[in-house]
């Protein structure tokens, strides 16, 4: 037998000596919450929530590079951190395989190394936007209200899923694959584990920049805890939140999971009709966005060139590229090319900077950006219950002397 795989006997043996039926829940690899303090760990984002944490980077920032230092990268997590010792560590995977498998961090470190670039964001990127006067109608879209500092490209290094998904031997029928965390989420008076789930056809994904990763690093260091120490999901070109943190179980299915954050939340609703929540799919891939990060809102400036940066995201689609980028000064009546600066890849946001002329009544600047794929960036989206997929053109206020 391969040295990092143990029968299904075993696995029964340890899961009832070590893992809780149906789950990680208070498994001993969790030896409680850590409140983590900003001194223990260093981030330089703005926390909206502290517990759990929340965070976002000032988009001047966040732009100054194209790879994102870890201390920039936006945090969002359902729950505090869980403490997770890495030498107690397990992953379980199990479901419509032939040799359920229970791994420790050194057996996933001894199948292949793989490493890629990759854009994480959230879906709900922009979300405050929502908030604006553009509906006012409609009920107020809750949840934390991000600005456009949800997304941060960062270099991720691990196992690939495929390979994972190899030495456990799919079965036929699965269609679907889950991925459970080890954090802890309060949910109406209970305690639920976050859970993630792809499609089987991405998850086999074993070339090629849109592979899923098993992840133990990012940029070159370790995960820290706020990203998912000590192993975490990343899935390129799907919204942030199918990537699992504090990776615990993997299940292979012939469904979607039934995990609250795949089957009820991450789902683009646009009314609050329970029947339409219960009818419509979990999100999966992301759409074409883009922001602009300098100047600031509302800065004042004179009339004459004004000099912008920012960041566009292709749609999680393979070989999907920015093609475009547009800003107009009038409205929209015309429009301005932006320069697309330094790297261009898929599954990676690109960096691009513009000079646009202003005038005196100028009040806003108008952003919106196409891609390789056919994405393009609409005038407007229409409302949806919890302000995902915010990805109309993106709106500068400024005002000009
Ligand atoms: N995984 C777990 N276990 N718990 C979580 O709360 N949040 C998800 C995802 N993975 C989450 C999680 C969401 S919504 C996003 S956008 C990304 O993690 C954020 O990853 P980051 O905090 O490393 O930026």
């Amino acid at each position: 037998m391969n040295g990092y795989l143990i029968s299904r006997r075993q696995m029964l043996k340890t899961s009832s000596g070590t893992i809780v039926a149906g789950g990680l829940i208070g498994s001993s690899y969790l030896s409680g919450h850590q409140k983590i303090s900003q001194q223990e760990e260093a981030k330089d984002v703005i926390f909206r929530t502290t517990e759990p944490r929340n965070g976002e980077p000032e988009l001047d920032r966040l732009v100054s590079s194209w790879q994102t230092p870890t201390e920039l990268f936006y945090v969002r997590s359902h729950a505090p951190n869980p403490r997770i010792d890495p030498n107690q560590f397990r992953l379980k995977v199990e479901g419509l395989v032939r040799k359920p498998t229970i791994f420790s961090l050194d057996e996933l470190r001894n199948l292949p190394a793989k490493s890629t670039t990759a854009t994480l964001t959230c879906a709900g990127n922009r979300r405050s936007e929502y908030n604006g006067t553009e509906y006012e109608n409609m009920p107020k879209v809750s949840g934390v209200q991000w600005q456009g500092g949800t997304i941060g490209n960062a270099t991720w290094a691990g196992t690939l899923l495929a390979d994972v998904l190899k030495q456990v031997e799919v079965k036929e029928g699965a269609k679907h694959v889950w991925f459970e965390g080890l954090d802890q989420v309060p949910k109406d008076g209970g305690i639920i584990a976050f859970g993630g789930s792809i499609p089987i056809e991405k998850a086999m994904l074993a070339h090629g920049a849109g592979a899923p990763l098993l992840t133990h690093t990012m940029n070159g260091a370790p995960l820290t805890p706020d990203h998912g120490y000590p192993l975490r999901m990343v899935v390129p070109g799907y919204i942030g939140a199918r990537s699992v943190k504090w990776l615990g179980k993997i299940v292979v299915s012939d469904r979607p999971s039934p995990n609250h954050f795949v089957a009820t939340a991450y789902k683009l609703v646009t009314s609050t009709d329970p029947l339409d929540w219960a009818e419509s799919g979990p999100i999966y891939r992301y759409p074409i966005n883009a922001a602009i990060c300098t100047p600031k809102p509302n800065t004042r400036v004179t009339s004459g060139p004004v000099e912008l940066t920012g960041y566009a995201l292709p749609s999680g689609r393979s070989g999907s590229k920015i093609k475009d980028l547009l800003i107009s000064a009038d409205g929209g009546q015309t429009w301005t090319r932006g320069q697309l600066t330094g790297n261009s890849q898929e599954f990676c946001w690109q960096l691009w900077k513009a000079s646009i002329a202003v005038k005196p009544g100028t009040q806003e600047l108008l952003l919106r950006a196409t891609d390789s794929s056919g994405g393009f960036m609409p005038a407007r989206v229409p409302w949806n219950a919890k302000g995902y997929l915010r990805n109309s053109w993106y709106r500068l206020p400024l005002a000009v002397d």
